[in-house]
């Protein structure tokens, strides 16, 4: 039935869009003002209702301090009227017909502004030294009307009076700046690139490839409709600060943060752009290479709404281009700049999506932290004015993250309205939610404006950064599982996808810098022993690297460390059956390099100002293609010199002295962006050249955790801290927007190196597994027993890591709310589940609540078995802690329940926490059993 298919539908007649979504719909409309006017995101409506929902509007009352709206050029020149005179063909005829009628006419004021715009019109050809017989075709009117424009807006109080010989003076005026006309889309040329006058080698600017992940070299144009209906059909026009928008402009009435600010060559900042026309597309349009994006793997999964937008006076055009995911509830926003101008126009602010939202009591929830703390999750009510978080340092950032829900009410994990956005961008971001007088909710989401200028010459084009928009009826929940679903699908690259990467150890926390080669071979093959499949060499293996001062930059093995070289080393680790994996900081330079002394002006830096350090290390200039050049030649050569199997690309500080030497004064403030683009460059000229390498993503821990990366590589270092505890609530946070099978995770030492805090093995363990579960330690140190425990841990691994990676989460206890956390994985018929709980701080005396799953099918029955029970068991007459080798279960030994999946929901699942930081890991399997009464 078409009330259930997804995709872009156009109603001429109400001027109305409606993008549908698996389940929810996101309708909005060209109002007479031709600005487009958000009406609706949520479920599926009665298609007749979708159709028009202008009634909507109603709600937007206007203040009395509101701005007046701008009413449609169109309809203000009498144009519409114009067109209906089907039995004149002249223009000159027209005008003459208008003049005369306009004294006998009734009303005088109508057949006025008919005469004056057919006089215009006719003017305009004249001018032009078009065909003044031509017909009235809707060609001539909106060139007419582009042409009119800049008139129009000075004129519109005046409403357009005519003077006493019947003609407009001010339409007498023949100097009115001239639009240009508009060069192909780039959606309609494959493989063209967008700008056309650049000469600087740019990232984002070369040309598409083939065959890239995400694009498709044919676009095709599915139903090039065309408004025609330009009857009025708003009962009175309002001003933009009065309505809901798709896209806000600044200075012309909407006092609301806008989706774009620009700086013209005269000074002005004005930006007001009309609904020109649109497209819509199957499957998605065209995006720079190395420009993170959903993917498809099939142009049939997503159709695409392209609308244009002109600025008639300067020639901006603005292109919205929104793709329904057909199989999802989200839609991908990004926003393509073009100037069509004569003279150069500076973007100092562009979203990649702006979303109004009619009034409700609203609540922001996103992640944020620091260093060793990252994505704790964090709600608040909005309030009147402007709630933000950011980025300014370069990278998305350990302090917030490039991701957003907004609730309606409280945020809940199982239920209510929720809305989600994820900007796929790993440098300087802003969200902002703005309450307005009015109680109306407006959401931003882009490239943070914080110094960001881009110069858009004429004829250039810039791209945002694409957004994703999900909408969820299962409250928080629901927005994590459709972007896990989304990123694993169609974002995380094609080929690790159904992926269980080799349980790996890394050197760092066993020996720091303090690495040889007869140290990493001592590690392998004690890791060996016990089932570890990859050693990764971290930091210090190159140049003359012993601490943080030195030889980034110098991608070459110290020979004093390493006698045999990389060579040596990997082979000796392949021969001992594991596989071998390498740490590199690619963006970073230390001063103590020599790549620093033949390039001291490669990395970010203002001529004669200082160069600040972070961790004693400068930034390369990756905004320039000579050191990407440089690096990528560097990282291949390594990567190709012997066996690897997984690299750690690090970034160990943040941007300072963002200034490039390669571009003008003009350009600087285009140079944080170009970074990031840079960045993505030579990310994926990596990994396309070795796709068989994982990749794990990794800043100071988890400073870059975003979607962005994930277009790359599959899998992000979550955190520097490597504390169980801690990591519960990191990794809770981060599976807000992520998906568990990204969030880098490794078992470490105890006392734990960040904390000092000791935890048993198996909680270490089962946090570890709810990410890649890796080592972070020195498998010389371990004991016996220790060793058997971990053997015994990777053995369970191996056998539930397609459960936990694939499985659908559904997170039960919230640590930032009570003192325990648990979660659950279930496959994708409800046939399997696992639920992971964890206590962080027992409060001794008190009982814990039911553990009430989700996801389970109701009607199933389950065997619960409790797996790796704990050791330590308490004697409640004495108190005293004794290790019971047979196993503590929550139920008894060997003790197994069977339960239906209602009563698993409903009555829930008792637990008991003996100590802080306890862990209990349930396996449910479906049983063929009926249930005999319900
Ligand atoms: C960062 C990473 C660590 C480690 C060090 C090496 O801090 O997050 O895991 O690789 O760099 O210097």
């Amino acid at each position: 039935m078409n009330n259930h298919v997804p995709g872009v539908f156009f109603e001429p007649s109400t001027r109305n869009f409606r993008l549908r979504t698996r389940q929810a719909a996101y309708v909005f409309r060209v109002n007479d003002s031709r600005v487009l006017e958000h009406l609706y995101w949520g479920p599926f409506l009665p298609l007749e209702d979708e159709e028009d929902l202008s009634y909507l509007s109603l709600s937007s009352v206007p203040g009395p301090f509101d701005p007046r709206g701008v009413i449609s050029v169109a309809t203000m020149m009498g144009l519409n009227e114009l067109e209906d005179l089907a039995d004149e063909n002249d223009l000159r005829e027209r005008w003459k017909v208008y003049t005369k009628a306009k004294d006998s006419a009734e009303d005088r004021v109508k057949s006025r502004r008919l005469e004056n715009a057919s006089w215009r019109l006719w003017s305009m050809e004249r001018v032009r030294g078009g065909d003044l017989n031509k017909d009235l075709s809707e060609g001539v009117m909106l060139r007419a009307l582009g042409e009119s424009q800049s008139k129009d807006e000075n004129s519109m109080d005046k409403g357009f009076e005519v003077n006493d010989d019947g003609n407009n003076l001010e339409s007498l005026n023949l100097d009115v700046p001239r639009v240009k006309e508009r060069p192909p889309s780039p959606l309609l040329i494959p493989g063209q690139r967008i700008v056309s006058k650049e000469t600087k080698s740019s990232p984002k600017l070369s040309p598409k490839k083939s065959g890239s992940a995400g694009n498709y070299d044919i676009v095709h144009v599915d139903d090039p409709t065309e408004v025609t209906n330009w009857q009025k059909l708003d009962p009175d026009v309002i001003g933009k600060n009065t309505q809901l928008l798709e896209f806000a402009d600044q200075g012309t009435g909407d006092y609301r943060s806008p989706s774009l600010q620009v700086r013209y060559e005269d000074g002005s900042t004005l930006s007001p752009v009309y609904y020109f026309r649109h497209r819509i597309l199957k499957g998605k349009s065209w995006m720079p290479e190395f420009f993170p994006n959903i993917y498809l793997s099939d142009p049939s999964e997503a159709t695409t709404l392209v609308l244009e937008l002109h600025d008639f006076v300067t020639g901006l055009v603005v292109e919205l281009h929104y793709t329904v995911m057909h199989d999802y509830n989200a839609i991908c926003r990004h926003v393509v700049f073009m100037n069509n101008g004569d003279s150069s126009v500076s973007l100092q602010r562009v979203m990649s999506c702006t979303v109004d939202f009619d009034t409700d009591d609203y609540y922001l929830t996103q992640l944020s932290g620091s260093w060793a703390r990252e994505r704790q999750v964090v709600q608040t009510r909005l309030l009147d004015g402007i709630t933000a978080f950011q980025s300014g340092r370069g990278a998305s950032s350990h302090q917030h993250n490039p991701f957003a829900i907004i609730s309606c009410g409280a945020p809940n994990e199982e239920y209510g309205t929720a809305f989600g956005f994820s900007l796929l961008y790993s440098g300087n971001f802003q969200f902002e939610a703005e309450i307005s007088e009015t109680g109306r909710l407006r959401v931003n989401l882009g490239i943070n404006p914080q110094g960001f200028v881009w110069n858009l010459e004429p004829g250039e084009s810039f791209c945002s950064p694409e957004c994703v928009l999900v909408f969820s009826d299962q409250g928080v929940g629901g927005i994590s599982r459709e972007l896990h679903r989304l990123f694993c699908e169609h974002l995380i690259p094609q080929r690790w996808r159904n992926f269980v990467p080799p349980v790996l150890i890394n050197t760092w926390e066993a020996v720091y810098f303090n690495i040889s080669h007869e140290v990493v071979v001592e590690l392998a093959s004690k890791a060996k022993e016990v089932g570890i499949e990859l050693i990764v060499l971290d930091d210090g293996w190159f140049g003359h690297r012993n601490d943080t001062t030195s030889s980034l930059g110098d991608w070459y093995p110290n020979p004093e460390k390493l006698p045999y070289g990389l060579v040596g080393l990997s082979k000796e680790i392949h021969a001992m059956g594991l596989q071998f994996g390498l740490w590199f900081e690619p963006e970073m330079v230390s001063r103590d390099s020599e790549l620093y002394s033949l390039h001291p002006d490669w990395c970010l830096h203002i001529p004669a100002r200082g160069r600040t350090v972070g961790r004693n290390q400068l930034v390369l200039d990756l905004s320039r293609a000579v050191v990407r050049d440089y690096i990528f030649n560097q990282l291949s050569n390594i990567l190709s010199s012997c066996p690897i199997e997984y690299v750690k690309w690090d970034m160990n500080r943040h941007l300072t002295e963002v200034f490039s030497q390669d571009w003008p004064a003009s350009r600087q403030g285009e140079i944080a962006h170009r970074y990031v683009l840079g960045v993505y460059e030579l990310l994926g000229r990596i990994t396309n050249a070795f796709p068989h390498i994982v990749f794990e993503t990794c800043s100071g821990g988890g400073g870059r955790f975003d979607a962005g990366m994930l277009y790359f590589a599959p899998q992000i270092w979550a955190s520097d801290n490597t504390d169980a505890v801690s990591r519960i609530y990191i990794q809770y946070g981060t599976t807000l927007a992520y998906p568990t099978c990204c969030i880098g995770s490794h078992v470490s030492t105890i006392p734990n190196h960040q904390t000092l805090r000791s935890t048993s093995m198996k909680t270490r363990s089962l946090v570890a597994m709810c990410g890649t579960f890796g080592y972070e330690l020195d498998p010389r140190q371990l004991s016996e027993d220790e060793k058997g425990e971990i053997a015994a841990y990777i053995q369970l691994y191996k056998r539930l890591a397609h459960l936990i990676r694939n499985g659908i989460l559904y997170r039960l206890w919230n640590p930032f709310l009570s003192s325990s956390a648990a979660w659950m994985f279930v496959n994708n018929d409800a046939s399997q589940a696992l639920v992971f709980a964890f206590n962080i701080r027992r409060e001794v005396g008190r009982l814990l609540p039911r553990l009430l799953l989700r996801g389970l099918c109701y009607e199933t029955v389950y065997e619960v078995e409790e797996l790796c029970p704990g050791k330590l068991v308490r004697n409640i007459d004495t108190g005293a802690i004794m290790l019971d080798p047979r196993g503590v279960y929550q139920y008894g030994e060997n003790k197994k329940l069977l339960l239906s999946g209602r009563t698993l929901c409903c009555a829930g699942l008792p637990v008991k926490f003996l100590f802080d930081a306890d862990s209990v890991l349930f396996e449910l399997k479906g049983t063929t059993s009926a249930l005999s009464s319900f």
